[in-house]
């Protein structure tokens, strides 16, 4: 899987070089390159944002300055996303959708946003990671990343995937680990019983009443 990231602040992706995809991307399971957009700016002073059209408060990137750093890509079979509140909002089918692709170009936007005539020409999906706005796109970008990258082969241990939170559209059952007792808290029974068939239904029982108590609504939804 490859990422071409359009952004105005690469240095913001040092986070997403660390830990599990830092060691993807060392392994060449995925690409992650980052593109910045000032480098295509023409002006002396590498301007990239201007005034908007009608008034109002703040700046706009400019459409002319975002295309070129887009066709520095070579895009083909590319979907290009840009990351935006006003999006789809980002779930774990959508997720594991994109992470069928095999190349993601992301666009990050930053002051009041990019100027409509460039969305309109190269972006395929608006993708929101939740209703809340961000000062720009950068953080949603790691967001996507890193989700998407979870499901690429070799990226994680096998059965990662398909045991967590939200894979069956429910929670994920409590987990337990050394030691037995931690203040006057033991590990319960079943986990030490050795019986499989047992633990897996208790797991599951857990998993329902995590999922009816915390998130209700995802039981609802199915
Ligand atoms: N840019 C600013 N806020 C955002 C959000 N919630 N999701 C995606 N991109 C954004």
């Amino acid at each position: 899987m490859k990422f071409d990231v359009l952004t105005l602040f690469p240095e913001m992706f040092e986070p997403i070089k660390q830990s599990i995809i830092g060691k993807a991307v060392e392994r060449e399971l995925i690409d992650i390159n980052l593109i910045n957009i000032r480098d295509f700016s023409k002006d002396k002073h590498k301007k990239v944002d201007d005034t908007p059209y009608g008034g109002g408060a703040g700046m706009v990137m400019r459409a002319d300055v975002v295309y070129d750093a887009y066709k520095s890509i070579n895009s083909e079979d590319a979907k290009v996303i840009y990351l935006t509140p006003q999006g789809n909002v980002l779930n774990q089918k959508k997720v594991e959708n994109l992470s069928k692709e095999k190349h993601l170009i992301l666009l990050c936007g930053h002051y009041e946003g990019i100027d409509q005539r460039v969305i309109d020409k190269i972006v395929d999906e608006e993708i929101s990671i939740g209703d809340y706005v961000l000062t720009g796109g950068e953080i949603p970008a790691m967001v996507l990343i890193d989700s998407v990258s979870r499901y690429i082969d070799g990226v994680l241990s096998e059965g990662s995937t398909s045991e967590e939170s939200f894979s069956h559209g429910i929670l994920e059952y409590p987990q337990y680990t050394r030691p037995e007792i931690f203040e006057d808290m033991k590990v319960p029974e079943i986990l030490l019983s050795g019986h499989h068939q047992n633990i897996s239904k208790w797991r599951e029982e857990q998993a329902l009443q995590n999922t009816k108590l915390k998130r209700p609504d995802l039981l609802n939804r199915q």
